[in-house]
């Protein structure tokens, strides 16, 4: 078996895993927050009448999640990508960004007492680690 890419990777599997036991559908706790920190994103969720979009963007987040602290096989491509198709949804990358934070906050909610300063910092420095490659990706339309 091969390091896991983040220093940190058990500790943020841990989070997610306690996560998943307790909490039958995080979005709510998630999307609330986007939401509340961005209220004119919500129109823009317009074809989602279901909220399987929601659903399908958070599983995803997750996946990419656990991937980048992983075996980074996909995820900081996926995460350079998702950012340029989210400008052609017209979500600008300073509000994807945040989308992670908000998922920290809604996993640190569900986990209480056991969100620990070791969880505390492997979040916060793998919430640094993907800004890095946020703020790596080229502006589309931008001078090389
Ligand atoms: C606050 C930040 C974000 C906003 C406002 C946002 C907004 C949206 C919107 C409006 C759609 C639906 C587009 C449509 O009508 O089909 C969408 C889809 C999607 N988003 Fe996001 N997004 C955010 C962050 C992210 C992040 C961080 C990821 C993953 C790294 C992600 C992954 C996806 C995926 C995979 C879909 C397609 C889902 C599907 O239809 O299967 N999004 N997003």
């Amino acid at each position: 078996m091969t390091a896991p890419a983040f220093a940190h990777a058990a500790e943020i599997e841990r989070s997610l895993e306690l996560m998943a036991e307790r909490c039958e559908d995080p979005a709510p706790l998630v999307y609330g927050r986007v939401f509340a920190a961005h209220p004119q994103v919500e129109a823009q969720f317009w074809r989602d009448t279901n909220g399987t979009i929601r659903g399908e963007m958070l599983a995803r987040t997750f996946s990419a999640i656990l991937d980048f602290v992983g075996d980074r096989l996909y995820a900081d491509h996926l995460i350079k990508t998702e950012v340029i198709t989210h400008e052609g949804y017209e979500v600008p990358r300073e509000v994807f960004s945040t989308f992670f934070g908000f998922v920290a906050e809604a996993v640190r909610e569900v986990l209480g007492p056991d969100w620990t300063p070791a969880t505390e910092t492997a979040w916060r420095e793998m919430l640094a680690e993907i800004q890095r490659y946020l703020d790596a990706t080229p502006r589309v339309g931008a001078p090389a």
